[in-house]
């Protein structure tokens, strides 16, 4: 197939490029460059020793999106363009609102009028709110405690009104927990702008000595060890995912939790770093972080049935990855 990826040159996007590369599909990448470097691309293609195309667009843009659909047979988008820091969504909410909500409405509208029909988009567990763990597909959506999560469920429900009304549109909403690690080349990965605000990466920074420790929001939650529970996902199981999702995408709608259905511990990972990797981490507990949830996992058997898709690596490789891509930097 021929791929349109959107935010391609980002975390998920650059990663997914890979592995849709290393499955023979052909990729064009847009992304605008807001929060990724040109310099990816080349590493994608050293990696996959592969050719791709990319345009400079900003999807929000519509001439400029709609010169891509024009001048090529597309047969699938995946959508990962869109902001994601979730504190700066609070301060800014227009902004959060504007780019991921009118990116997704330009593209299903592009994708109809070129007969595109086969729609991917990166959502969020944070859809689930504060739901009962593990999440489940069929679970209601609360409200999410920030403008970021509202834009997934908004984006979702979008996606799923525009495949109503036009049956052979496909739509693929992949809820994602927590995605970590990096390429094994360790030439991709996450390098956050600024100060990190996501766990792994703010460990990886400790570890090189750019920040001196972390801070641990919180040890007086119902867990096993009083600090936040997630669902850390390997960044390249992640990409596989995107790869089945595409592949298998029937007519309507589907929503899929892409994560490996286990809950790791702040200090859980904190030690699993130190071990994988023999290096201290310093750190501090400190108070609850606004907005955060004590505990999040997946329940992921319908990706496993449906997709045939299961995360294959564990809690060892993200953190050896990780640390591997930060210490190329
Ligand atoms: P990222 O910031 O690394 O990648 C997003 C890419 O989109 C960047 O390269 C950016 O330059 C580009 N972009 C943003 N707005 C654009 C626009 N209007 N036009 C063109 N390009 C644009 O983020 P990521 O971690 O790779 O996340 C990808 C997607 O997955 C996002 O939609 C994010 O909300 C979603 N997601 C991420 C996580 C996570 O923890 N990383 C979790 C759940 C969902
Ligand atoms: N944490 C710390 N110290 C830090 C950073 C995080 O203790 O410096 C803790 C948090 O309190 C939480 C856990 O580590 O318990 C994970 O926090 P992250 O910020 O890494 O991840 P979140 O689960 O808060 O959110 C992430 C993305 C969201 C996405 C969500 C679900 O940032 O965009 O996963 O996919 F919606």
């Amino acid at each position: 197939m021929n791929i349109l990826v959107t935010g391609g040159a980002g975390y998920i996007g650059s990663h997914t490029c890979v592995e849709l590369l290393n499955n023979n599909h052909s990729v064009i990448i847009a992304d605008n460059l807001s929060n990724s470097k040109i310099e990816t691309i080349d590493k994608i293609k050293q990696i996959t020793d592969k050719d791709i195309l990319f345009y400079k667009v900003d999807v929000i843009d519509e001439q400029a999106a709609e010169s891509i659909f024009s001048s090529h047979q597309i047969d699938g988008v995946i959508h990962f363009a869109g902001f994601k820091a979730v504190g700066e969504s609070v301060e800014k909410p227009l902004k959060y609102y504007y780019n991921n909500i009118v990116s997704t409405i330009i593209l299903s509208r592009l994708c109809i009028k070129y007969n595109v029909n086969k729609f991917v988009f990166s959502s969020s567990a944070t859809v689930y709110g504060e739901n009962k763990v593990p999440f489940v597909e069929t679970m209601d959506l609360l409200p999410t405690t920030n403008p970021y999560g509202e834009t997934k469920a908004i984006s979702e429900r979008i996606l799923t009104d525009v495949a109503k009304a036009n049956h052979s549109f496909s739509v693929s909403l992949l809820r994602y927990f927590n995605p970590v690690g990096a390429h094994e080349s360790g030439l991709i990965g996450e390098s956050p702008n600024g100060i990190p605000n996501n766990l792994m990466p703010y460990i990886t920074q400790v570890a090189k000595g750019k920040l001196q420790k972390l801070r641990v929001f919180g040890n007086d939650y119902d867990t096993v060890d009083g600090t936040g529970v997630r669902d850390y996902i390997h960044v390249v199981d992640l990409a596989e995912g995107h790869v089945a999702s595409v592949e298998r995408l029937q007519e309507g709608v589907h929503v899929y939790n892409l994560g490996t259905g286990q809950g790791t511990s702040v200090l859980q990972l904190i030690y699993a770093f130190e071990k994988v990797n023999n290096i201290k981490i310093p750190y501090e507990i400190v108070g609850r972080r606004p907005g955060d949830i004590a505990v999040s996992y997946a329940c992921v058997s319908k990706a496993e049935q449906e997709l045939g898709w299961k995360a294959k690596r564990g809690i060892k490789e993200m953190c050896r990855d990780a640390w591997k891509f930060e210490e190329n930097l």
